[in-house]
């Protein structure tokens, strides 16, 4: 039987030596119906460009490492199958709207940052007994539980075209966390994390596009979990002014 092939288009970037990144042509790749396109960059390693630069470990969409461009799209390479390219070409870059380290692999900072300052942990919950648990009601978690399956891969970033205007947004996946502890009834720390979402580059710099909940590979909708920050943010505003009133 012949074996099948496949064309794939790889930037590349090494910044002591390329004074810009650059497409690489791989062809004849062989591939089978089982093969992520992480397995295509890893024969591809192995067998071609020993010095290719990704990033992942888990290969099973939980550790958020692989996320890249394929075709243009925001997407992890794990979790997307050569067998949905067959007739076409790959190309795979770097998450769009973040620096570029090396060939695939991005600068993370800035999210980071982000996911940092929204302080994404209980704060300021009762004080319990040794031994005692905090439980949760299952009705209460139906309110949050999609925004705690995040796997902070970035691909909302990428996806983002208020992010890829102004880096300094704080972005979706961080407002979705936000708001995971927010409306989790045994915390108290939506004094601390409001107003990071009300400031200048908070929640308002949304202009709900919603490709974020497109290209999220948990189904987080973090262009949801935005909105519900915005009316948040909105609360925070009527009060503040009725009490300067007051
Ligand atoms: S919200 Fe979705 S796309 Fe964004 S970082 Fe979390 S898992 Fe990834
Ligand atoms: S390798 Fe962990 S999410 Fe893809």
């Amino acid at each position: 039987m012949t074996q099948r092939t496949i064309t794939i288009n790889i930037m590349r970037y090494h910044p002591e030596t390329d004074s810009q990144p650059y497409l690489q042509k791989f062809e004849h790749i062989p591939y089978d119906n089982t093969m992520s396109i992480l397995d295509m960059l890893n024969y591809i390693k192995e067998n071609l460009a020993p010095e290719l630069v990704y990033r992942s470990s888990c290969r099973m969409a939980i550790c958020g490492s692989c996320g890249v461009m394929i075709n243009n799209i925001p997407k992890l390479l794990c979790k997307t199958f050569v067998r949905d390219y067959v007739g076409k070409e790959i190309t795979i870059s770097p998450l769009a709207h973040f620096p570029i380290e090396r060939d695939l692999v991005i600068n993370m900072t800035h999210f980071m940052q982000s996911i940092e300052a929204i302080k994404p942990y209980i704060m300021d919950g009762l004080k319990l007994a040794k031994d005692e648990m905090n439980k949760q009601l299952p009705a209460l978690l139906v309110k949050y539980q999609q925004f705690t399956h995040c796997i902070n891969c970035g691909l909302c970033y990428a996806a983002c075209p208020q992010f890829g205007l102004n880096p300094e947004f704080i972005g979706p996946a961080a407002i979705s966390l936000a708001m995971r502890y927010n409306l989790d009834s045994r915390d108290n720390g939506h004094h601390a994390r409001m107003p990071i979402l009300n400031q200048e580059n908070g929640v308002w710099r949304c202009t709900f596009v919603g490709f974020c909940s497109t290209v999220c590979p948990k189904q987080v909708d973090p262009a949801f979990a935005i909105q519900l920050a915005k009316v948040e943010s909105a609360k925070d505003y009527l009060i503040s002014k009725i009490k300067i009133q007051s």
